[in-house]
């Protein structure tokens, strides 16, 4: 059985799935693609069934990281799977929480980070307002090689 992680932002287009592309590759790059297997989703189903964002697409390309997706809704069975439920910011936090009934340890991302700037940001900016998707980039990837420390640590891998 792996250590299964599942990456929650609001529409599952662009904070998550960028997340989920970059944790896969570092996953990868360990070689612990058999111990650790993740997925994306969001707490809204405004863009369910759709591919993530250009703007996630295009800088997950240039940094060489194949990933492909199809944005889909937090369901019951991430909540009963999860070993880990990864927020990007505290309203996404609170949406999986108030769903209750998760044995995850659920938490924001970029608190795991190892940059102490990266820790303060707490929440990934949203880049579906703001853009600046190569920005997010730089903060999702700090968080992500936090996170798979952590997780590493914890399990002894
Ligand atoms: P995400 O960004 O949560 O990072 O995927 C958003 C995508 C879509 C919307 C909001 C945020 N929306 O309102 O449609």
């Amino acid at each position: 059985m792996s250590i299964h992680v599942v990456f929650v932002c609001l529409g599952n287009i662009c904070r998550s799935p960028m997340a989920e592309g970059i944790f896969q590759h570092l996953v990868q790059e360990a070689g612990l693609e058999n111990k650790i297997s993740s997925d994306s989703c969001g707490t809204s189903s405004y863009h369910v069934g759709d591919q993530p964002h250009r703007g996630t697409q295009r800088v997950l390309k240039k940094k060489k990281i194949r990933y492909e997706h199809r944005s889909r809704q937090l369901s019951d069975k991430d909540l009963a799977t999860a070993d880990y439920l990864i927020a990007m910011d505290g309203s996404n936090l609170d949406g999986i929480h108030k769903r209750g009934g998760t044995k995850a340890a659920t938490a924001l991302l970029l608190p795991y980070a190892a940059e102490a700037h990266v820790r303060e940001v707490r929440d990934v900016p949203d880049p579906y307002y703001v853009g600046r998707f190569e920005d997010v980039y730089d903060l999702v990837e700090s968080g992500c090689k936090g996170l798979l420390a952590h997780i590493r640590e914890e399990h002894g891998i």
